[in-house]
């Protein structure tokens, strides 16, 4: 009889808990991802894409554009970098962003799925495969930069 009590307790204790951490918005899933992306973003590109996303003037471009936004070209843009002559928009850019050889996979794609779900007009995730045969395809594409 107590024992089943105490475990009536438990399952309570169990569900009050679950539904604490539904109720306060703990990430779990796609939402994990986005939430390490974001706290990324911020380290890794919000010096020069800003906060929003806008780029900043002539020197850098923003990031609300489908055409940049394409998985291959935002995923090699992250790990190898950018430079020569851009035009987005009728607006040509002609700078560079650096390559990031410290930025593993796995936050490459948070950082993805954190642009996506801010920037993009229909916001999707990647799972970590199809970020990594990607990878695969730029570093073939780049095979000067392959560390
Ligand atoms: C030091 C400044 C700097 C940082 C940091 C930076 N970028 Fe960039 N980014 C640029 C510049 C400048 C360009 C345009 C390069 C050119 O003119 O060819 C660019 C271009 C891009 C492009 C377009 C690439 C293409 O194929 O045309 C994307 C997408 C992008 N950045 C995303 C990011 C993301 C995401 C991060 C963070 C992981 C980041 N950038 C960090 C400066 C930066």
């Amino acid at each position: 009889m107590r024992s089943k009590s105490n475990l009536l307790l438990l399952l309570g204790a169990f569900f009050i808990l679950g539904f604490g951490a539904l109720v306060l918005g703990i990430p779990k899933g796609e939402g994990a991802t986005v939430k390490r992306g974001e706290k990324l973003y911020m380290e890794q590109c919000m010096n020069c894409h800003g906060k929003d996303g806008k780029g900043l003037g002539k020197l850098i471009p923003g990031l609300h554009h489908a055409e940049l936004l394409q998985k291959e070209r935002l995923i090699c843009a992250i790990r190898y970098g950018k430079s020569g002559p851009l035009e987005v928009d009728g607006q040509v850019y002609n700078g560079q962003m650096p390559p990031n050889f410290a930025l593993d996979d796995g936050e490459i794609r948070d950082i993805v799925n954190f642009v996506y779900a801010q920037f993009a007009e229909i916001p999707i995730s990647l799972d970590l495969p199809e970020v990594q045969d990607k990878l695969r395809n730029c570093a073939q594409a780049n095979p000067r930069l392959q560390w």
